[in-house]
């Protein structure tokens, strides 16, 4: 059975070699030859390679009884299924060891750094393992470690502390799923001489994990620097939501960040004057903020898509009309502030262009006026874009004549209960008053002429006014 196993595993292992690329990088555990294979206890070592190179598997390493042969360069394990391995028990048994493997297992931890007894290690490689983390300074004590190579493991991060060693100047990391969003991996990106970051050959193939899937590490991980800067000097909270890459290609140059910017119940009296570049998302609920005039004059508000200016102070926003910042918003949301009335033609244009689907707006809890001179054209406008106006249910009558308009939403009043119930209401208006002096003044006009009329008529006797016109 074992022996099958054996045979089976080299002739995968030829039918690799026959392929490009060399089989025991990529499949480190593929047993070359069985000839001189020799088995201990319940698992199994090999010899190969004219009895240099070792290969255990599961845990039988502990139980081969040549241990310490000073002709044993490598030594291979394989299948290991406990979750730490213990170096120094390793060390013991091989201290003469060059080249050390251990691949495919279901290893997480070394369960401490490597001893300073390994005088003669030279090569590391753990690959394809579970390996979460590297204990610091886990290697340290090597003096002749010149390559460790632990890629395709499940590394999150890694100290930079734990990849130092005297000699060390060759390190292979890729093929984790590194975590780009705190700071951990920031020391990457320090190129001095003789840092850590200088000895990662295969730095520009790193990638993150979740939340920045598959992006290029070293980006990713560039752009939150910059980020965490730039947001230090603001009082907000700033995220890296999303980076994404242009047309598909997601080099250094050509990565887009989204970044959200939170500035809620900061006590702003106004909108900041600095915001980290690529803010897409602005958040500035709870503040006292009335003036939104630097959306128009200050570039950093170019590349904001999404403004959230929940309770603020805000009475108006006609100077936003016609602004290139109108035409290019995504949302708008200023529920809980005092606006009145707004420019209902401007955001009828804003509307129309955006073709209905991406732009949304909250104007809800606003004391609206209800008048027959703006309800009607906002009325429209509330109906006619009622999917984008997503609260459209709270923009309701504040300021009225009519007592029965309050507090309803504007989107449902009728035409007569904006305007003609009010006249009603008020039936003493001073055009009204106006009217009925001028109708009165006519009909006492045309009366007087009537009269003169018929006073000539009967008496010939022109009217007193005539008589005195030259
Ligand atoms: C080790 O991993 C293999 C496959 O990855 C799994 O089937 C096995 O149950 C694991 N063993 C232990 C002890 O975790
Ligand atoms: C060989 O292994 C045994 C235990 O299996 C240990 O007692 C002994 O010290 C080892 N020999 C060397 C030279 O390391
Ligand atoms: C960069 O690395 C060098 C060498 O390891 C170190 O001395 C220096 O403090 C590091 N710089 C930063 C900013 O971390
Ligand atoms: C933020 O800036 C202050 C000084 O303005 C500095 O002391 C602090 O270390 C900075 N924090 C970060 C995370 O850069
Ligand atoms: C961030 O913004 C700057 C300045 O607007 C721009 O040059 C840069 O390309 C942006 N970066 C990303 C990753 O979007
Ligand atoms: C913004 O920050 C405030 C606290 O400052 C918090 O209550 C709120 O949930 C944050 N909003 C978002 C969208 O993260
Ligand atoms: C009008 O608005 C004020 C504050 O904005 C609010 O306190 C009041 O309840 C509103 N009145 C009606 C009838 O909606």
């Amino acid at each position: 059975m074992r022996i099958a196993t054996v045979i089976l595993i080299g002739i995968v292992c030829c039918e690799y070699s026959g392929a490009n690329g060399s089989p025991r990088e990529s499949h480190p555990c593929t047993v070359r030859q069985s000839r001189t294979s020799q088995s201990v206890g319940e698992d199994q070592c090999f010899l190969t390679d004219d009895d240099h190179h070792l290969w255990c598997f599961g845990d039988a390493y502990r139980l081969w009884s040549n241990n310490g042969s000073i002709d044993l360069r490598t030594l291979t394990i394989c299948n290991w299924l406990l979750p730490s391995i213990d170096p120094r028990e390793i060390i013991s048994r091989f201290p003469y060891i060059k080249k050390l493997i251990i691949a495919n297992s279901n290893l997480t931890t070394l369960s401490r750094a490597f001893p300073s007894d390994a005088k003669y290690l030279e090569k590391i490689h753990i690959t394809g393992t579970q390996l979460q983390q590297v204990p610091r300074e886990a290697f340290k004590y090597l003096s002749d470690l010149k390559i460790l190579d632990v890629r395709n493991n499940a590394l999150t991060k890694i100290d930079p502390a734990a990849l130092v060693a005297p000699k060390l100047q060759h390190i292979h990391l890729a093929g984790n799923p590194w975590k780009c969003e705190d700071n951990t991996m920031t020391w990457i990106l320090n190129m001095t001489h003789g840092s850590v970051a200088r000895k990662i050959l295969d730095r520009d193939k790193l990638h993150c994990a979740h939340p920045y899937e598959g992006r290029p590490l070293l980006p990713v991980v560039e752009i939150i620097a910059t980020l965490r800067e730039e947001c230090n000097r603001t009082v907000c909270h700033c995220e890296l939501v999303y980076v994404v890459g242009r047309v598909g290609k997601q080099t250094q140059r050509n990565l887009i960040a989204f970044v959200s910017t939170n500035c809620s119940h900061q006590g702003l009296r106004q909108m900041p004057e600095f915001i980290p570049a690529n803010t897409t998302t602005l958040w500035l609920d709870g503040n006292q903020i009335t003036d939104l005039s630097p959306l128009i004059t200050n570039p950093v508000y170019r590349q904001v898509l999404d403004l959230y200016l929940d309770n603020n102070g805000i009475t108006s926003i006609d100077q936003l009309e016609g602004s290139v910042w109108l035409d290019n918003f995504r949302v708008l949301s200023l529920r809980g502030n005092k606006l009145t009335d707004l420019p209902t033609y401007a955001f009828e244009n804003v509307l129309l262009k955006s073709g209905n689907a991406v732009v949304s707006l909250y104007l809800g809890d606003n004391p609206w006026t209800c008048d027959c001179l703006f309800t009607p054209g906002f009325q429209d406008l509330l109906i006619r874009y009622t999917n984008l106006v997503k609260d459209v249910n709270k923009v309701r009558c504040n300021a009225s004549k009519n007592l029965e308009t309050l507090n309803k939403p504007i989107r449902d009043l009728t035409r007569t209960e904006i305007c003609i119930s009010e006249s009603e209401t008020t039936w003493l208006h001073p055009l009204d008053v106006l009217n009925i002096f001028l109708a009165s003044m006519i009909i006492t006009i045309l009366g007087k002429l009537l009269y003169d009329y018929w006073s000539f008529k009967r008496t010939g006797k022109l009217p007193w006014l005539v008589t005195k016109i030259p």
